[in-house]
């Protein structure tokens, strides 16, 4: 994406000037910023993509623990590197973050927002946030925290068809407003902004630093905007195999080339266990991703020696033992599932029930 012309903005010194000491005093001291790297901004940036910081922090401190920087990673193998990412989601971050590493490691670091660019899973978002955090260069991030910051500050009431557009909407008055001097500071102190008082129910007006240039405070619509044109919602529903046998339990390996998920594993769809006609589900559990909704049906199977041997055969198929299921790459709601129904009440997959 070009770099947008910088708009003319009278209030921008002293909107930079407000916003950074309030960072000062009320930044969290989360670990990426109390030592600051490339590495470090890579991986928490990948990790905060579509997480919320209060679940990557443990992610982020065992991850770094174990692989320091870019040469470390580089040298993990894939199935270990999704392994400590379950739980988190959106795995093809953890394959592209090894891509990278892989790409970046016994080199200099690139340093430009083009640049870092140019690697698979970085997007303009992420990019612009890597430069200005690792390397002072002065670009502006434009995520969701910062589009709600900006449209209420600027009073944009306009309809937008989704978060890229309103992104693009908001770029050119974002790099105005960047600080020149601190611009990874002004970028996290944005963020800060928008995930601890600009937050999008209950804005904090009485301690956002730079209300007293805030038009929506000023017309009192701030818990209004941005506005999104609304999204169709829909559910899917899911049927599930809960299949145990002699201490161990029957999981799907995804397709590597799968466009979801590749290499991690489930709970396997019925279909793929070749069943029908099952009668009621022993457990049911909803979740919403964006939206759809999905309606997850999970039976507990009674297990035939043909059917053993017939889910033996399969590759897709594995028996994973029970002791092992805390390092298998299980996705995190398939783990907590499996917990709760190996040890209802007791334990999940993982350890005890948080
Ligand atoms: N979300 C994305 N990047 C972040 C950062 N650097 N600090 C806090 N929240 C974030």
């Amino acid at each position: 994406m070009p770099t947008p012309e910088p708009q003319p903005c009278a209030a921008a010194p002293a909107i930079r000037k407000a916003l950074l000491a309030w960072f000062a005093r009320h930044r969290r001291p989360l670990p990426w910023r109390t030592e600051v790297s490339a590495y470090r901004t890579v991986v928490s940036e990948l990790m905060c993509q579509q997480t919320q910081v209060a679940t990557v922090l443990p992610y982020f401190e065992r991850w770094v623990a174990r692989w320091p920087g870019f040469d470390a990673l580089a040298r993990a193998r894939e199935a270990e590197v999704l392994a400590a990412w379950a739980g988190l989601g959106y795995y093809t971050r953890a394959r592209n973050l090894l891509a990278l590493a892989q790409q970046v490691a016994g080199r200099p670091e690139p340093r430009t927002a083009a640049d870092w660019q140019a690697f698979k899973g970085v997007g303009p978002y992420t990019a612009a946030a890597i430069a200005s955090i690792a390397f002072g260069e002065p670009v502006a991030v434009v995520d969701g925290n910062v589009i709600r910051v900006l449209a209420r500050v600027a009073g944009v009431r306009e309809r937008f068809k989704d978060g890229a557009a309103a992104a693009k909407h908001f770029a050119g008055l974002a790099a105005t407003l960047v600080d020149p001097r601190r611009p990874g500071d002004f970028n996290q102190a944005m963020m800060e902004l928008g995930a601890t008082v600009c937050r999008k129910a209950a804005p904090a007006c009485d301690r956002c630093p730079v209300a007293r240039w805030c038009d929506a405070r000023a017309r009192g619509d701030a818990a209004e905007l941005p506005r999104f044109a609304p999204k169709a919602r829909r559910t899917d529903e899911i049927s599930r195999g809960l299949v145990r046998h002699r201490g161990r339990v029957l999981l799907h390996r995804l397709p590597r080339d799968a466009r979801r998920l590749a290499g991690m594993a489930e709970l396997p769809a019925l279909a793929v266990l070749g069943v029908a006609g099952v009668g009621e589900p022993t457990l049911v559990r909803r979740r919403t991703i964006g939206n759809v909704t999905y309606e997850e049906r999970l039976h507990a199977l009674p297990v035939a020696v043909a059917d053993v041997r017939r889910w033996t055969r399969d590759p897709a198929l594995e028996w994973v033992a029970e002791a092992a299921l805390d390092t298998a790459a299980l996705t995190g709601p398939h783990r907590r599932w499996l917990g709760e129904w190996l040890s209802p009440g007791g334990r999940t997959a993982r350890g005890r029930r948080p």
